[in-house]
């Protein structure tokens, strides 16, 4: 009896962190379902991880229509490739894959255009995320990752060859 209660404690005491976990997660974006990103998270790596851009130019409040740092000859873009790399593999590579090589459960992100338009599509949908039926199929990174992190990793992700 007394055993079965100190268990059923345990049990609880885990259930009660894992809530306050999440709760303390959703608080950083009102619209992030924390429901929906915790079955991930006992897999260790995935809640969203802090990205510094320190060495790349700050862009503001205001979201940038295109990539500032686009472009070999951007003084940014060998240090936003670097900073990318990192946020990306912190915080994207577990659905898009490693080096954005899809391994199917989300698209395959070196077939993005580099170009305005590509720009356009990439920053709705990382500030946006995707939810379909209510069910969030990629979590919004508006107020969660910086624009400068956000850009830095769409600067990595285009430095990426698309084959190989
Ligand atoms: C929990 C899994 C998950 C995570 C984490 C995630 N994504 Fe996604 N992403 C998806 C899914 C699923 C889609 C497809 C949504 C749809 O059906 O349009 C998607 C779509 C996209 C698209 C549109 C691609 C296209 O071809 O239409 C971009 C751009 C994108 N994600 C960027 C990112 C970036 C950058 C990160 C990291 C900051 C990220 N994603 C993190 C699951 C994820």
């Amino acid at each position: 009896m007394g055993r079965n209660f100190f268990k059923f404690g345990a049990v609880s005491m885990a259930l009660g962190l894992a809530v306050v976990l999440a709760a303390g997660f959703g608080g950083l974006s009102s619209n992030l379902n924390p429901l929906s990103i915790t079955p991930a998270q006992a897999h260790g790596d995935v809640a969203p991880q802090p990205v510094d851009t320190t060495g790349i130019d700050p862009l503001g409040k205001e979201w940038k229509a295109t990539n500032p740092y686009r472009g070999k000859d951007n003084k940014n873009f060998k240090k936003a490739v670097e900073i990318g790399a990192g946020g990306y593999n912190q915080n994207c590579a577990r659905c898009h894959g490693l080096e954005a090589k899809s391994g199917g459960l989300a698209p395959d992100l070196r077939f993005l255009e580099t170009d305005e338009d590509g720009d356009e599509w990439y920053v709705m949908r990382v500030r946006e995320g995707m939810t379909q039926n209510g069910i969030t199929k990629m979590p919004k990174f508006e107020g969660i990752l910086s624009q400068e992190a956000l850009w830095a990793i769409r600067t990595y992700i285009d430095s990426l060859p698309e084959d190989d």
